[in-house]
């Protein structure tokens, strides 16, 4: 089977098509055979080497988190896929490996894939959509009649932060770029500001919830904003986050850190709005298997609308 590696940490030129072994299915695990995946920024930061502290170094490596394609085989124990499943998911930490013909992944990394999405689309969901619903829902706690303000609703988190925000019944204020007001306000956002006119951090805002899906406001300057309870969440890994995400547990506001998990019950989750319609995939544009490297540029632009998909396979 085919899938993209590379050899050396660097530019998105160091990637290659090469011919791998088919990979086998252990215990618990899910062979897919891969009809679309999706790009996000932690593929391209890994492969800067700029997470060499738990990459260590290991090559070649392989690309990708996001999903969706066919079971192909499975594992022993696996009970809830059978082989001809359509299904879609993420693969957890750090190898990554989706961008190939085949995957393995655990069976709770995965969920039947809702038949009325294409293939593109579900792949588009599972990083970005894992990442929106654990930020608002468990660490920020978000209720219905609530006021959120989303910083960065246009890329690949913040499209479905948008709309998982509004199924979670909350007010929904988001600030992007000009251009890409009308797109937040076409998911449901209540208010959209251009972030260069205005930024809600205005003391006395009284954000129940401050999602910085961009991930350029610190606690420091967002914390007079919030409302007296209000919660704070980052998408971004700093040491200062961390530090706060600890700190601030008992606070009346607290700062909390996103750290995306994959697994079923929250698969399942985003399926099921999927189907009913709640929850729409935004794709900024399907890039063939051969050119991840020109879909990995345009993320690192950081003006990506939506998910950047990969085509892997058409049947
Ligand atoms: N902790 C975790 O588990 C986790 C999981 C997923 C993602 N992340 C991180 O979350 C961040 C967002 O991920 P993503 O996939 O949504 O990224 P993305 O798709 O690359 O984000 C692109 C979007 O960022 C917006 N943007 C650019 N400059 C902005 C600014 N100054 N203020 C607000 N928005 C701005 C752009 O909107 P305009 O073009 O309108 O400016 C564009 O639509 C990344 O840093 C990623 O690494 C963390």
């Amino acid at each position: 089977m085919r899938a993209i590696v590379y050899d050396r940490y660097g530019p998105p030129e160091v990637l290659e098509v090469r011919e791998l072994p088919s990979p086998v299915p252990a215990a618990g695990e899910v062979l897919v055979r891969v009809r679309a995946a999706a790009l996000n920024p932690k593929d391209s930061l890994i492969r800067k080497g700029k997470f060499r502290a738990v990459t260590r170094g290991r090559f070649p490596r392989l690309l990708g988190y996001d999903v969706a394609g066919v079971v192909g085989a499975v594992g022993e124990r696996v009970t809830r896929f059978r082989v001809g499943d359509d299904v879609f998911g993420m693969k957890q930490a750090w190898a990554g490996g989706t961008i190939a013909e085949e995957v393995c992944m655990l069976g709770d990394e995965l969920a039947l894939k809702p038949p009325k999405l294409s293939f593109e689309d579900a792949a588009a969901l599972p990083l970005a959509g894992l990442t929106a619903l654990q930020a608002l829902r468990d660490e920020g706690r978000l209720k219905p009649g609530q006021k959120v303000l989303i910083n960065g609703g246009s890329g690949g988190v913040g499209v479905f932060a948008i709309q998982i925000a509004r199924a979670l019944g909350a007010h929904v204020t988001t600030t992007s770029s000009a251009r890409n007001l009308e797109l937040c306000r076409s998911l449901g956002a209540h208010e959209t500001w251009d972030y260069a006119a205005k930024n809600g951090l205005e003391p006395g805002a009284g954000w129940d919830v401050f999602f910085d899906v961009f991930g350029n406001r610190r606690f420091s300057v967002v914390r007079a904003a919030l409302s007296p309870t209000g919660t704070y969440v980052s998408t971004v890994p700093a040491v200062n986050t961390a530090v706060l995400h600890v700190l601030t547990r008992f606070s009346a506001r607290r700062a909390r850190l996103v750290v995306v998990n994959s697994n079923g019950r929250d698969l399942e989750q985003l399926a099921q709005w999927a189907h009913a319609g709640t929850l729409a995939a935004v794709l900024d544009r399907v890039v063939p298997f051969t050119e991840v490297g020109s879909g990995q540029a345009h993320v690192e632009t950081k003006r990506a609308r939506g998910k950047v998909v990969i085509a892997v396979a058409s049947s």
